[in-house]
């Protein structure tokens, strides 16, 4: 009886299943997974690291000062503050879902989450500090000591084991089971009638062309003002990576999973609201002006893509020791 009731549950389970792939296949955009495969051990310390603010020279900025996990993983500025309130030249991109992008940073200069991660720490214009001294401090510090031994197995911390932590933390940070996911799903009254015009208007329009994927961006590099030029501030994009003038202004497509917290919006944060970030699209990607209530739909349909916010609590970092090297907030 048991055997035979778990063959049904599993019977249609697998039905299911494959009418929810089928039902997504069909779609240019996919729904997000949960984090899987995780070194839950790992995670905990990365989470600590990222919340660190001894990791920077001031003693004072985390990863979490411009990549607020209260605010979408990013700063909601137009570009960020580093060390000494330095201005920044270019937009925070969200941690959220980063783990789905092709490359890491606006140019995609980095490979991976772990690549990246040690980039912040010796940022002069960002943390400020070097990988040694970051070293230095961890080290000295005995609840860092023992975590860091019983995660990579050795007493000896590097930056190696830093950068692998915070990554690893990181692939936590998806943001699943948003309405448009539900909808993707099978759940067809997870959407209004004016959020799946907007999302039909989103494909029909060539929207889909860039956005597409799991991450509804991040998988592609793109110009940025194809049919009309940026007027923003403009850098060279991808070009200073590949040395390729044909690669000028191009960017990585942002990914526009809860593209409603993540404002200013592009590369220089010049645009605040959506309304407006959809207008330049339309106009500079497509050669398309969309009218006023075309436009509200298509924000209206990437509202729905704000999914669930990476839940936990926030970590209580182990205290400094006598040893440890004291922050130099105010330069010297
Ligand atoms: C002072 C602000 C600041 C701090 C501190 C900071 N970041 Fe960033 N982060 C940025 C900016 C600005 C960019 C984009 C830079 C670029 O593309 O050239 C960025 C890019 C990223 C990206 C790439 C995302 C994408 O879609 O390309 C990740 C991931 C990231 N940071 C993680 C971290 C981690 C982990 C830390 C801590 C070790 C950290 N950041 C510290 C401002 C900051
Ligand atoms: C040809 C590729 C392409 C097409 C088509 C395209 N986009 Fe984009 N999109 C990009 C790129 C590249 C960026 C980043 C540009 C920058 O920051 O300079 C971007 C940025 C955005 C942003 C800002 C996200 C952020 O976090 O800063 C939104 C919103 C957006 N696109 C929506 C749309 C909509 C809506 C359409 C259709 C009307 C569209 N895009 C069509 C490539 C494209």
């Amino acid at each position: 009886m048991k055997t035979k009731l778990t063959r049904i549950a599993l019977a249609v389970t697998a039905l299911l299943g494959t009418a929810v792939i089928q039902a997504a296949d069909t779609e240019p955009i996919q729904p997000i997974k949960p984090p899987a495969n995780v070194n839950l051990g790992m995670v905990e310390l990365g989470k600590k690291l990222y919340f660190d603010p001894r990791l920077s020279k001031s003693g004072f900025i985390s990863c979490n000062s411009c990549h607020n996990l209260s605010m979408g993983g990013t700063d909601n500025i137009p570009t960020s503050i580093g060390d000494k309130w330095q201005q920044g030249p270019i937009n925070a991109p969200t941690v959220l879902n980063s783990s789905l992008n092709v490359a890491q940073f606006w140019d995609g200069r980095a490979a991976d989450l772990k690549e990246q991660a040690g980039g912040p720490i010796a940022n002069p214009g960002e943390m400020a500090f070097t990988h040694t001294l970051a070293i230095d401090v961890l080290q000295s510090i005995p609840g860092y000591v023992r975590e860091f031994k019983q995660v990579f197995g050795t007493d000896k911390i590097d930056i190696d084991q830093v950068t692998t932590a915070i990554a690893e933390f990181e692939k936590t940070l998806v943001t699943p089971n948003s309405r448009f996911d539900q909808w993707l799903l099978g759940k067809k009254d997870a959407l209004t009638k004016d959020e799946l015009e907007g999302y039909k208007l989103f494909k029909d329009s060539g929207c889909v062309a860039c956005h597409n994927g799991e991450g509804v961006g991040g998988n592609s590099f793109q110009k940025m003002g194809i049919v009309e030029p940026y007027k923003g501030n403009t850098s060279d994009g991808r070009a200073a990576v590949t040395g390729n003038d044909a690669d000028r202004f191009n960017y990585k497509v942002p990914t526009l999973r809860n593209v409603e917290m993540t404002y200013p919006y592009f590369h220089d944060g010049a645009y605040w609201t959506l309304t407006e970030a959809v207008d330049v699209m339309g106009r500079l990607q497509l050669g398309k002006k969309f009218t006023k209530e075309e436009n509200a739909r298509i924000v209206a349909f990437l509202k729905t893509l704000t999914g669930e916010q990476p839940k936990f609590l926030l970590p209580i970092l182990p205290p400094s020791s006598d040893k440890t090297p004291r922050p130099t907030p105010f330069g010297k």
